[in-house]
């Protein structure tokens, strides 16, 4: 039985977390309080890999204070030997005597021991299976890399109030305002990598770095380029380590301009000679590369792809006050046509808000939290 009180507890400690989880990748922003008689006594972070995790953070500076007491965890405790010792350990010594935490570590690396087994057997009362959905949400990227063996995806498109991405002339110029740019740095800074499609690099030439903040974040750019069209002297290869630039391609390149890629970036060859319709294929490519969060920039034939194949997680709109007009060529979805509205592909609105004189509007895709669970 939870309290209400250790209820509300667990949501605090969701809501750190989700804020944090950008933060501690590839781990889990895990988030654990110490509670007593309707009091927090203190609450632990895990704050990246190689530190301390949260349970043990908190127990550690409680020492004593947490004897008796029931620890609230975002994540079930681990019970192996990592870059840690096992949390559980810490549980037991510390003389806890309830542990409630929503859901199991899904990760099948750490999944040998069960942690209510280990625990209830030194006597401690466990608690789970409470607000499954909203941990799984927390740590949504986490979640997907281990249940779809794929990256999060978002989608961040800048367009008229239209739906255009570009001119028809192709001629490149920044759609959103100054302040909307400083907020896409900001979102830039919080991914593990950043994609386009060649006609983007082609068309715009940009720099796809994070601009505008102070130490910036690693962030991998990736290129999907079927033919390896994609220039020597782009811009996004300008001071940057080959590693950190992954050139996606089609088995049916010239050899010449692969190799001369190599020198620039990192090739990912997949076995097809084109990747149109192939987003599919494209991210699961980088589940071995521990990209847990993508920001998909554009332009709209990629796009177009990654919605069709309901593989855009969570989209960012940002409409800026102009009309472009002409033909539908840099409309910013394309793809398979709605044949009922009813089956149209739906996205929550999770946020709308004025920046400068654009609009800025994220939606999820509607799909149910419970996928990522299965089998938890
Ligand atoms: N406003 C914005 O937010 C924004 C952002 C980005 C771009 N843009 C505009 O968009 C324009 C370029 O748009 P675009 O639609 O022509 O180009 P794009 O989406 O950047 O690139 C499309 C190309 O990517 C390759 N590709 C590889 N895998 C693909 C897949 N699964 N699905 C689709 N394409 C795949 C294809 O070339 P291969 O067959 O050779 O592989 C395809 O022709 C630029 O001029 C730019 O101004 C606007």
């Amino acid at each position: 039985m939870i309290t209400e009180f250790e209820t509300q507890t667990l949501k605090h400690l969701l809501a750190i977390s989700r804020r944090n989880a950008w933060k501690t990748r590839p781990n889990p922003a895990a988030v654990a309080a110490v509670v007593n008689d309707g009091v927090i006594l203190g609450i632990g972070h895990h704050r990246g890999k190689g530190s301390p995790h949260a349970e043990v953070d908190i127990l550690h500076r409680l020492g004593d204070r947490a004897k008796d007491s029931t620890i609230i965890v975002t994540l079930e405790p681990c019970t192996h030997w990592g870059d840690n010792p096992p949390c559980t350990s810490a549980i037991i010594a510390s003389g806890i005597k309830r542990v409630i935490f929503p859901i199991i570590d899904p990760n099948p690396l750490v999944r040998k021991n069960s942690a209510t087994e280990l625990l209830q057997a030194h006597g401690i009362e466990v608690i789970s299976g409470v607000l499954v959905e909203e941990a799984a949400e927390a740590n949504i990227e986490f979640f997907t890399h281990i249940s779809q063996q794929r990256p999060y995806v978002t989608a961040k498109i800048a367009c008229s109030l239209d739906g255009k991405m570009g001119l028809d002339n192709g001629e490149s110029f920044p759609i959103s305002s100054a302040t909307s740019l400083h907020k896409v740095h900001q979102l830039r800074n919080k991914m593990d990598a950043i994609m386009v499609g060649v006609n983007t690099i082609i068309n715009d030439n940009p720099r796809l770095t994070i601009r505008g903040i102070r130490s910036p974040n690693r962030l991998i750019k990736i290129i999907v380029d079927s033919h390896a069209r994609v220039p020597l002297n782009a811009r996004c290869f300008e001071n940057t380590d080959p590693a950190d630039v992954f050139v996606i391609t089609g088995n049916d390149c010239p050899i010449d301009a692969i190799n001369a890629l190599k020198s620039k970036s990192t090739i990912i060859e997949l076995p097809f000679a084109s990747l149109k319709g192939r987003f599919d294929a494209v991210v699961k490519a980088l589940y071995p590369y521990s990209i847990y969060h993508v920001l998909l920039e554009g332009g709209p034939t990629l796009l177009s792809d990654a919605i069709d194949h309901q593989l855009v997680d969570r989209l960012i709109v940002i409409q800026s006050p102009i009309l472009i007009g002409g033909t539908s060529k840099y409309s910013f979805y394309s793809g398979n046509s709605t044949q009922t509205l009813n089956s149209a592909l739906q996205f929550q609105t999770i946020r709308r808000q004025s920046i400068g004189p654009d609009i800025w509007i994220e939606g999820m895709i509607h799909r149910p939290t419970s996928n990522l669970t299965k089998g938890i």
